[in-house]
């Protein structure tokens, strides 16, 4: 990675921002050089921590935004407040890497992509959405298997994710805000539901939704215990089925807690082959998590075939041969890279977490009114939950967005 610089300001220094700080640790380029959160002494440990001084610490976003220093801006606050500062880092002529999801209903995922579209053309500025599941080389070499035609006509894909009682906040020493609904607006389909979804439509290439059907849950009584006087105010299940144009159908079940051992694989079918996502075994040269891997199914010489992708050896490979996926692997390198003009793509995440928030949003709203949702009923039914107004130590926010 070259060193082209990239200075860049946090709008929350909460337990995610560290995350995005180790994974700017690869691009020496990128100076993080002031932050803002309304949580002073988290703020301050965070500075203190990577050595930002006393007079790049903000409590106000709006004063570090007038800094004409700053290029890009992380945004690691929670999910209703991801349009608005968002808008406001765009708005202000700043690049913006916000976290996932982009925003807890549709309805504020579309205007934090309409302001994109807006400043982008006035200011150039570019919005990207943090999708880990984008970054896998399971993904890439997935998405090559469809594209090449490897898989037939793909007609089916499973889509799970699983946890038999991890409930952020409740279960997991997270914030609490992950299940408050002011703030964090949905739950499980909101947070680990939409890395999957987003993977899977990048996979298959954005298909066009044509209608969705959905449950949402949450029936296991949280301990009174960890929730020490809070309230569980969002889902801990959602399920989905949605088609697409042209057949293609699309099974989800996202779990935070389910008294359940496993609920099943994700896997794409086609009419000549399948591929299930897996895990490959720890092996030397792997991150301390297990590689993201797949398996092949299909025929040869009329017989069934099972083929071990093993996507840890052959992301090396795949790097050797192809040197701009080494850029790939990681959302903010990939960010930094494509903003220095170091690679000359980009993952289209905006427009990817856009659509993750469509079919995310007709399942919720099925839910919700007990009925199948027709794609362009979406837009109409889909109501903005953004916060417009934020009543702080610091001040009263009001945001224009
Ligand atoms: N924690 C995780 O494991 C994780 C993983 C992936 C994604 N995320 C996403 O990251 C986001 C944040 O999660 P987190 O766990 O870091 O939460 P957190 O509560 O630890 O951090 C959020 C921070 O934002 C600050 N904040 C609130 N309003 C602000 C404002 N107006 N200006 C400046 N700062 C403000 C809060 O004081 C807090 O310190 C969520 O959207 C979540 O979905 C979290």
């Amino acid at each position: 990675m070259g060193n082209k610089e990239l200075r860049v300001g946090f709008i929350g220094t909460g337990v995610i921002s560290h995350m995005h700080m180790q994974g700017y640790a690869d691009a020496p380029g990128v100076k993080v050089v002031a932050a803002c959160d309304i949580d002073k002494p988290v703020l301050d440990a965070w500075c203190d921590k990577y050595g930002i001084p006393e007079d790049s610490r903000y409590t106000d976003y709006r004063k570090m935004l007038e800094r004409d220093d700053i290029q890009a801006v992380d945004v690691c606050v929670h999910n209703n407040l991801h349009t608005p500062l968002s808008v406001a880092v765009m708005r202000a002529g700043k690049h913006c890497f916000c976290e996932k999801p982009m925003a807890a209903t549709y309805a504020d995922a579309k205007t934090m992509y309409d302001a994109w579209e807006r400043y982008n053309k006035e200011s150039d500025v570019e919005l990207a959405i943090q999708m880990s599941t984008i970054f896998q080389s399971q993904t890439r070499l997935a998405k090559k298997l469809v594209d090449q035609g490897d898989l037939g006509h793909v007609y089916f894909a499973n889509v799970v994710g699983h946890r038999r009682r991890n409930r952020p906040g409740l279960e997991s020493n997270l914030s609490t805000n992950f299940f408050n609904k002011e703030i964090a607006g949905r739950g499980a389909l909101y947070d680990m539901g939409i890395y999957h979804i987003a993977q899977m439509l990048f996979i298959l290439g954005l298909p066009k939704l044509d209608r969705v059907s959905g449950s949402m849950f949450s029936e296991i009584e949280p301990s009174e215990k960890l929730l020490k006087g809070n309230k569980f105010e969002v889902e801990e299940l959602a399920m989905g089925f949605a088609k697409f144009a042209g057949g293609l159908s699309l099974n989800f079940m996202e779990s935070w807690a389910i008294h359940m051992d496993t609920i099943g694989d994700t896997y794409i079918a086609g009419s000549k082959g399948g591929v299930k996502f897996t895990y490959d075994p720890p092996q030397p040269f792997a991150p301390p998590f297990p590689t993201p891997s797949l398996m092949l199914f299909t025929t040869k010489n009329g017989q069934d075939i099972d083929i071990n992708m093993n996507c840890g050896m052959n992301a090396f490979i795949e790097q050797g041969e192809e040197p701009y996926t080494k850029y790939c692997n990681n959302n903010m390198m990939h960010w930094y890279a494509a903003l220095t003009k170091q690679i000359d793509f980009r993952y289209p995440t905006h427009k990817i977490a856009l659509e993750t928030a469509r079919l995310s949003e007709g399942i919720a709203l099925s839910s919700e009114l007990n009925r199948e949702i027709c794609d362009d009923e979406i837009d109409e039914l889909s109501k903005p939950t953004a916060m417009r107004k934020q009543v702080t130590e610091w001040g009263t926010f009001e945001y224009d967005f």
